[in-house]
C-alpha cells in the first residue's frame, strides 16, 4: 500500500517515524478522516476548515495550503484500487528532544493512508445498532480532532466487550456523543442535536444530517439534551463519516425505540444516500 508520509508517496512499509515524534511521545497531533465516494472526497472545504480549526486549538502551524492538501488528497485517492475510501490524514508536532514544551524550528510530521471506505452493513441500518451508555472522561476540548483519543478508545472498547457498536457518552447528565460518532435524538418528530460546543467534536456528517433536514422540511432543534430525554427519545442516531446515519435499536443490552429503525431515520437516510456523490 502506498502512503504519503512527509512529502512523498511511499510503500507504508517505508513510512518510519522516529520514537521521538511528538505524536508517539505525546499524542501532540491533529488529524481528519475524510470519505470518499466514486472517488470524490466528501465535504473536503469543511473538514479542511476543522483541520486548520484543530491545528489552531493545539496552536501548530499549518504546514500546507488547502490547494496544496487537496492536491495531495486527489493524489492519493488516484494511487488507490478501490472507488470508495476513507482517506486518514495526521499532522503531528513533530521530532524533537522528549519536552512538553513546543520545540522551535521543528517541522511537523504530516501522514496520510487511504483504506477501502467500510460502511455499515444493509443489516445495520435495516436493524440498528446496539449501543451502551457510558460517563464522558474526556478532556475539555472534545472539539479539536487531536490524535490523543485515549478517552475514547477505552469508551470504545467498553462498547466492543459488551457487544456494542459504539459508546454513548454522557457529562453532568448531559448527552455528549459517542466514542467516535456525534447522537442525535428524536423526540415528538423533531431532531434534537447537542450543540458544537467543546464538548463534542464539530461532526461533518452532524452538519450535513441537519443541512439535509432542514433542506428536507424536518423540523430540527439544536440545543443540550438531558440523559433522561435522550434514553426517552423516539429515536436514536449516531452519525459518522464511516457510519453516514444510523439508527441506535438496543441500549445497554434492552431494545430501544421499538427496536427498529424509526419513520424519521429512514427519511433522514434516503436524503443522505441521495446527496452523496456518484459514478460520473
Ligand atoms: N470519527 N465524534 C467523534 C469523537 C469522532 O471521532 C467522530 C469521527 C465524529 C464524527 O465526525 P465526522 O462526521 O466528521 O466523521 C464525532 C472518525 C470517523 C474517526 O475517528 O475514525
Amino acid at each position: 500500500m502506498i502512503v504519503y508520509f512527509n512529502g512523498q508517496f511511499v510503500p507504508i512499509e517505508d513510512a518510519k517515524i522516529s520514537v521521538l515524534d511528538r505524536g508517539f511521545i505525546y499524542g501532540d497531533g491533529v488529524y481528519e478522516v475524510v470519505p470518499v465516494y466514486a472517488r470524490h472526497p466528501y465535504r473536503m472545504p469543511q473538514h479542511l476548515a476543522r483541520l486548520q480549526r484543530s491545528l489552531d486549538g493545539i496552536r501548530l502551524a499549518n504546514p500546507h495550503t488547502a490547494a496544496e492538501w487537496e492536491a495531495i488528497v486527489r493524489d492519493l485517492i488516484a494511487r488507490m484500487p478501490f472507488t470508495d475510501q476513507a482517506v486518514y490524514l495526521q499532522v503531528t508536532r513533530g521530532v524533537a528532544k522528549r519536552d512538553h514544551a513546543f520545540p522551535v524550528g521543528v517541522k511537523p510530521t504530516v501522514f496520510m493512508m487511504s483504506n477501502p471506505l467500510v460502511l455499515p452493513s444493509a443489516e445495520q441500518v435495516e436493524r440498528g445498532v446496539a449501543v451502551i451508555t457510558g460517563v464522558d472522561q474526556r478532556w475539555l476540548h472534545c472539539d479539536l480532532k487531536t490524535t490523543s483519543l485515549l478517552g475514547n478508545v477505552l469508551a470504545r472498547q467498553d462498547a466492543v466487550d459488551a457487544g456494542a457498536v459504539e459508546a454513548v457518552l454522557f457529562r453532568n447528565g448531559f448527552l455528549t456523543e459517542a466514542s467516535a460518532s456525534n447522537v442525535l435524538i428524536v423526540k415528538d418528530g423533531v431532531i434534537v442535536a447537542p450543540p458544537k460546543d467543546n464538548l463534542i467534536l464539530p461532526g461533518i456528517t452532524y452538519d450535513a444530517t441537519l443541512e439535509l433536514a432542514q433542506a428536507g422540511g424536518l423540523a430540527l432543534a439544536v440545543r443540550p439534551v438531558a440523559r433522561a430525554e435522550a434514553l426517552g427519545a423516539d429515536e436514536m442516531w449516531l452519525s459518522s463519516s464511516t457510519k453516514e446515519v444510523l439508527a441506535v435499536t438496543t441500549v445497554d443490552g434492552k431494545p430501544f425505540a421499538g427496536g427498529k429503525p424509526g419513520p424519521v431515520f429512514r427519511k433522514i437516510y434516503a436524503l443522505f444516500q441521495a446527496s452523496k456523490p456518484r459514478a460520473a
